[in-house]
């Protein structure tokens, strides 16, 4: 017969419950509408402006006296990290959409594992530079590979936990990659698929917002940088808890 959690036999074999977090598939908290902090997401293409709004969010937030966790996607955590480089860095050809689908989830499970979850279960406000829209915009849309095989692996990786708002910046695919080539760096991998592509991740992303308009807001990302901060600071406050 197979072992169920919660058996004499179970707890002492290899699964070990105390590993699991209270967000993860089968965690104690799971199906608990409340989390104690606040997990929001910047999502968009190449250049919109996510890394700047992530970081004078976070500031505003701290001058504001709240706990914050600045972290970002792929990556935030040392394995995460790791996994980064294989996925930004290198030819644009060298992973098929499904490995790159699996070494996305991969990093993301460590991340929230070691960063998030912890984080979240303190109370932190976590402000995230990236997450699940975009590898369903990316992978999902962009690669072509559809919202099915996304949604399963998501499934396995981090069962039903998601943002409680995340905050998409749209721009037009020429301007944000005209932005972030002047930004320059090795981290490039993505700039480096066609124009086609990133306009198939564009629509991705303004089609996942519109599916689900009460975790997502669409921000026009041509306005300047403090109008836009303005605008997202405008959706966010009355939001927070006091600190
Ligand atoms: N609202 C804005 N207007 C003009 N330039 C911007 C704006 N926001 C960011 N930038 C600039 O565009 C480049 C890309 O911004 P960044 O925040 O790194 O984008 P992302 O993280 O979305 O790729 C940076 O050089 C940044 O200074
Ligand atoms: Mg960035």
């Amino acid at each position: 017969m197979p072992l169920r959690i919660g058996d004499a036999a179970c707890k002492r074999g290899p699964i070990r419950l105390g590993e699991r977090t209270a967000w993860e598939p089968g965690g104690p908290r799971l199906g608990c509408s409340r989390m104690r902090g606040q997990f929001i997401t910047f999502e968009g293409g190449e250049g919109a402006g996510k890394s700047t709004q992530v970081a004078r969010l976070a500031a505003r937030l701290r001058g504001a006296g709240h706990d914050v966790v600045v972290t970002r996607e792929p990556g935030g955590s040392v394995g995460a990290d790791q996994i980064r480089a294989l996925l930004v860095e290198g030819e644009p050809g060298r992973w098929d959409a499904i490995a790159e689908l699996l070494l996305v989830f991969a990093a993301r499970r460590d991340h929230l594992r070691r960063t998030v979850w912890p984080a979240l279960d303190r109370g932190a406000i976590v402000l995230c530079d990236r997450f699940t829209d975009s590898t369903m915009a990316y992978q999902g849309y962009g690669r072509g590979l559809g919202r099915e095989p996304v949604d399963r692996v998501r499934h396995v990786a981090i069962g039903d936990f998601h943002p409680d708002t995340t905050l998409l910046l749209d721009i037009a695919v020429e301007v944000g990659l005209a932005r972030a080539g002047a930004r320059g760096g090795k981290e490039s991998r993505f700039e480096h698929f066609d124009a086609d592509f990133h306009g198939r991740v564009r629509e991705g992303f303004l089609d996942i917002a519109a599916r689900e308009p009460n975790r997502c807001v669409v921000l026009d990302a041509t306005q300047g940088m403090d109008s836009l901060e303005a605008a997202i600071w405008a959706r966010v406050a009355p939001r927070l808890a006091s600190p």
